[in-house]
């Protein structure tokens, strides 16, 4: 392709691509897959390193890979970022609309028209297009000077480089503010890899965002994954407005992103509705917000208003009720959950936080303990974030007496009285009948990778747990017909299913026994290889440390776990039962020298003739292996319909990727 051809494709697919982009984050309806997206961009990347000249600041590849700043200029607001005055009740907010309409001298019963968006709370930010492109992107600061971060701003994907053209015309100048902000899942699995560095937790999804975009490394900016929902202009040369709402749309189509739940509202009562409908869905929304906020919606009546100090006239932020509260903790307990992790649970004396009497929360472990000095007696700072389990934010030292007691979990388990083991941070209930962790065992040990009892599902496991009728796993070969029949949603016939396929899973084999005993760190593959190392289950109840260490695949940790697990008495006897119940222990051979032997697979999109366990079963079956992620070990990826990453990453690695068909005809 000669360079003037070239330019002409590389204009093409970079408004191909920003099309796509607009329909994918603003729209949230993308109408091609992600390899599709990946090949225009792989395209665009092919002519642009053919012909670097041709390379521009707004080009979609130009996102990341700015070197780090010595430290970030500052930008001067054309038109100041205001502030918003709250209300805090109803009462207030009615006032708001009065005081409007006693400005305005407008008849008291006139309606105004309002729009309500979210208040969302992250940090504010201003993006500035010249003629469609981004040029600058700057911090709220103090509302007159912020921060230069448009190297930061350009790596968030939800910020478009160009605008989209397709509904009317660029503006000549456009300044335009919005929220950036993390999710809260995202914000959560941020403080998760955290952890596991070692490095200082955020204490908020909000701080996570602050922290995240005033970094001098792009970088490391570009590695959040930060958001942003757009709600407002500065200065705007080439275009006017009537009202906010018709802002809002308009920025919705040049593909800045606005907030699904932004409302016209005809009257305060409107508004007052809208308060409380978002109220009801503020826990299960992906992003933390902490009210509405009613902006007047003429930009006629806006300026009319203007503001008093440093906040409109013309809108109000409408806060929720805080997630933060005080009080004081009675005491601490330990709890044993379904997996037998025992966690520290503070007990406190009620208090109201955004709406929820609390008087629980979770102390995470005995390393959170420590490191936050959380002890009995204490007055501490509750915080609720989302729909998550309330957490101690910090201990209010001031209030100490002196008479707080220090905790420490024990090491027994509080309900059945086993050794609770630490692992890593965490104190594990060893004991295999610990009815906390029954319900969760029964529910492993029937799945279909395991012992594959059909018809043992949740519902049925909760009703013989609670009626005392499965104490243990093994007393599930030992039910009658009769006790089935006799529960809830039971008939004659559905019990006799059940009894069925409880029988028909004694004879699934040892390797599948281990794997469903839940024995810690015991996984599907690590069951083949004790199952064909000691191919009895007597053999493997013996095993010494050195006999487990010598085998293949098998390390200290799982070493230690399973010598741990077999020395129990209960689980001890818990096998006798298995096999006097009739479980028949023979190594089930998978195919050792198959047709695939050795070959390792990575399945990715959706296949049309099997589930990815049916695949999985049917490689191993001829001796292959099938693993999670790509690498260069990988022998095939296995592409289905709308394949996702791992083919980009085959791609990368230059792994042969084969089609659903090509698959089934080498199988
Ligand atoms: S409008 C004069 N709309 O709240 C109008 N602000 O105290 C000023 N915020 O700094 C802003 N969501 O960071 C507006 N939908 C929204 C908002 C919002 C969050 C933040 C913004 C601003 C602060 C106002």
């Amino acid at each position: 392709m000669d360079k003037r051809a070239a330019d002409r494709r590389i204009k093409e697919l970079r408004e191909e691509i920003n099309y796509h982009n607009y329909l994918y984050y603003v729209l949230d309806s993308p109408e091609i897959s992600d390899a599709e997206y990946d090949r225009l961009m792989q395209q665009l990347a092919g002519l642009e390193k053919a012909y670097p000249p041709l390379i521009t600041t707004d080009s979609p590849t130009q996102r990341v890979g700015a070197p780090p700043l010595e430290e970030f200029k500052s930008v001067t607001h054309t038109i100041p970022m205001l502030s918003l005055s709250n209300t805090e009740t109803e009462e207030e907010t009615l006032e708001f609309d009065r005081r409007i309409k006693r400005f305005l001298h407008l008849h008291e019963e006139m309606g105004i028209e309002y729009v309500a968006e979210t208040k969302l709370d992250g940090l504010a930010v201003e993006v500035v297009y010249e003629g469609g492109i981004l040029t600058v992107g700057s911090t709220r600061g103090d509302g007159f000077t912020g921060e230069d971060v448009t190297l930061n701003l350009r790596t968030i994907k939800t910020i478009p480089l160009n605008l989209i053209k397709r509904h009317e015309p660029a503006p000549e100048r456009l300044e335009v503010r919005g929220e950036v902000f993390l999710k809260l899942r995202d914000f959560r699995e941020l403080n998760r890899k955290r952890e596991e560095s070692g490095g200082q937790l955020f204490a908020n999804p909000r701080n996570a965002a602050a922290g995240s975009l005033r970094q001098l490394n792009p970088n490391i900016t570009a590695k959040r994954p930060l958001d942003i929902f757009f709600y407002g202009t500065g200065e705007v040369r080439g275009r006017r407005f009537e009202t906010h709402w018709d802002v809002l749309n308009t920025l919705k189509s040049w593909g800045l992103k606005t907030n699904p739940l932004n409302r016209l509202c005809y009257g305060i009562g409107r508004v007052i509705e809208y308060y409380k409908e978002i109220g009801n869905m503020r826990d299960s929304l992906e992003y933390e917000i902490d009210g509405v906020v009613v902006k007047v919606n003429s930009l006629e009546l806006q300026d009319r208003l203007g503001a008093v100090a440093r906040s409109p006239r013309w809108a109000i932020a409408y806060k929720f009720e805080p997630r933060q509260g005080t009080t004081k903790i009675l005491k601490i307990e330990a709890h044993v959950g379904r997996t037998g992790i025992l966690t520290p649970v503070a007990i406190m004396e009620p208090v109201r936080i955004g709406g929820v009497t609390v008087s629980r929360s979770t102390l995470h472990n005995q390393d959170e303990i420590d490191r936050k000095d959380v002890r009995a007696g204490d007055w501490v700072l509750i915080q609720r974030a989302g729909d998550v389990i309330p957490e101690v934010v910090k201990v209010i030292t001031s209030k100490r007496t002196g008479e707080e007691i220090p905790y420490r979990l024990p090491d027994r388990c509080p309900v059945c009285g086993s050794d609770a083991l630490k692992e890593d941070v965490y104190y594990r209930c060893t004991g295999i009948n610990c009815p906390a962790q029954l319900k969760e065992r029964i529910r492993h040990f029937a799945s279909r990778r395991a012992m594959d009892i059909e018809g043992l599902g949740e519902k049925l496991t909760e009703q013989l747990v609670d009626k005392r009728l499965v104490k243990n796993l093994s007393d599930i070969y030992y039910l009658t017909k009769g006790q089935i029949a006799a529960l809830e949603r039971m008939a004659d016939k559905s019990a006799q299913n059940i009894i069925d396929a409880i029988e028909a899973s004694k004879g699934r084999g040892l390797s599948r026994v281990v794997f469903a005993l839940g024995i810690r760190h015991v996984g599907e593959h690590t069951g083949k290889v004790l199952a064909q190392r000691f191919g009895d289950i007597e053999r493997l109840l013996s095993a010494r440390e050195e006999e487990l260490l010598e085998t293949n695949e098998i390390g200290p940790e799982i070493a230690q776990s399973v010598i741990k697990f077999f020395s129990q008495d209960d689980n001890k006897k818990e096998i006798k039962r298995l096999r006097d119940a009739g479980i028949r222990f023979p190594i089930i051979q998978t195919a050792r020298e198959g047709k695939l032997q050795g070959k390792v697979f990575v399945l990715t999109g959706t296949l049309k003739s099997w589930t990815r366990d049916e695949a999985k079963e049917r490689i191993e079956s001829v001796g292959g292996h099938v693993t999670s992620s790509v690498s260069e070990n990988t022998d095939f990826v296995v592409a289905g319909e709308e394949p996702g990453s791992k083919a980009r990453k085959a791609k990368e690695l230059g792994v042969k990727i084969i089609t659903e068909d090509e698959f089934l005809k080498m199988l």
